[in-house]
């Protein structure tokens, strides 16, 4: 990533820090959370968001949460803790890490048995340092993954943000292209603005500039006519979900993409690290999907209303690409070809 580093979650002298995504480009601003409402809400409003970044943040969020949870009752602790982990899963339905990394962190205080609740809290502690530890060396193996099915020049279409702001580090299928860029693969990439939400504008286009990497913004819209025009050898995206047949939910517009890249014989490469993947979930219809305020669609970042007054909205946060459009699924444990109901299941083998 050059010179170029962002923490979108870091934990400092006990306290939860968090770059508030909702206000860049234009200012970086750091907030602490100190409540376990604060922590939901700052999931919840997508100040911090991206799959694995949501995980690492509710993993802090219950150690911060449990502050409240009081000293000595190591049995009301207990109580306590469960009550504050499931209600930080119910910020968001769809990434799975939110609610992965929270029964982790529940499954790590009942396997320890701690003696008193210091100790808990000691414990719940390491275990969130853990999985943030974790999944940075998950970016970083998907990120040497990825870049063995790239060529140096290529151009290279990403939507939504899987990068370094929804990680811990690197990203998920933009840590390829950082590696690429470290080692003078000179990639084109081009960012789909991914409405409504524009985390195409405001953060990948962002984080790619910021660490010097050839970057043109499109609409959403323009993925067909850049791609018949062969500037587009490679799709690359993240994943919130992805199912037992390898079905993935990522970010509303994903499936489309994926549908054109087939008909224009590109590969189309959905990141997506162990953490992601839901075994529980035969296939994408089993994903739930995030639906959200119409406000959204209406007038956020205009400064009017852009909608006729009352109009029906309907604003659904992701999409599911079925597993046949994903050409390969990149993990921190090695590439995934289909059959992907076999082949997924062989990974949680190895
Ligand atoms: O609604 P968001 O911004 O949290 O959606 C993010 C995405 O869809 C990402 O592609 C996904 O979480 C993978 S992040 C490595």
């Amino acid at each position: 990533m050059g010179n170029f580093t962002v923490e979108p979650v870091k934990f400092q002298e006990g306290r939860l820090i968090i770059l508030d995504q909702t206000r860049l480009p234009s200012e970086e601003v750091y907030e602490e959370l100190q409540t376990k409402e604060a922590v939901w809400d700052a999931i919840y409003k997508l100040k911090v968001r991206g799959a694995p970044a949501i995980g690492v943040a509710a993993a802090y969020g219950l150690c911060v949460a449990v502050r409240g949870c009081g000293e000595d009752d190591l049995t009301g602790f207990s109580q306590c803790l469960r009550e504050a982990a499931a209600y930080l899963a119910s910020a968001r339905p769809t990434a799975v890490n939110l609610s992965w990394a929270l029964t982790r962190m529940i499954a790590c205080f009942d396997r320890m048995q701690p003696r008193s609740v210091q100790q808990a809290r000691r414990i719940l502690l390491e275990e969130a340092d853990r999985i943030r530890e974790e999944d940075e060396a998950a970016c970083l193996a998907m990120g040497e993954n990825g870049l063995s099915l790239l060529e140096p020049g290529m151009g290279i279409l990403t939507h939504c943000n899987a990068g370094a702001l929804a990680t811990s580090r690197y990203g998920t299928c933009l840590a390829p292209i950082y590696l690429g860029q470290e080692r003078g693969y000179g990639f084109h990439v081009f960012a789909d603005e991914t409405r409504p939400l524009l985390q195409g504008v405001r953060l990948t286009a962002w984080e790619l500039q910021r660490s010097g990497v050839d970057v043109t913004l499109i609409c959403d819209n323009m993925a067909a006519a850049v791609m018949a025009k062969g500037w587009i050898d490679a799709v690359v995206v993240g994943c919130d979900r992805m199912a037992a047949n390898g079905d993935g939910a990522n970010k509303i517009g994903t499936y489309g993409v994926a549908v054109l890249a087939k008909e224009h014989n590109i590969p189309f490469y959905m990141y997506v690290p162990t953490s992601t993947i839901d075994l529980a979930a035969a296939s994408g219809s089993d994903i739930r999907i995030e639906e959200r305020s119409g406000e959204e669609i209406r007038r956020l970042w205009y400064e009017k209303p852009m909608a006729p007054e009352g109009v029906k909205t309907f604003n659904p946060a992701f999409d599911v690409t079925p597993a046949r459009y994903i050409t390969a699924v990149i993990t921190e444990k090695g590439i995934v070809r289909p059959p992907y109901g076999e082949n997924l299941q062989k990974l949680f083998r190895k």
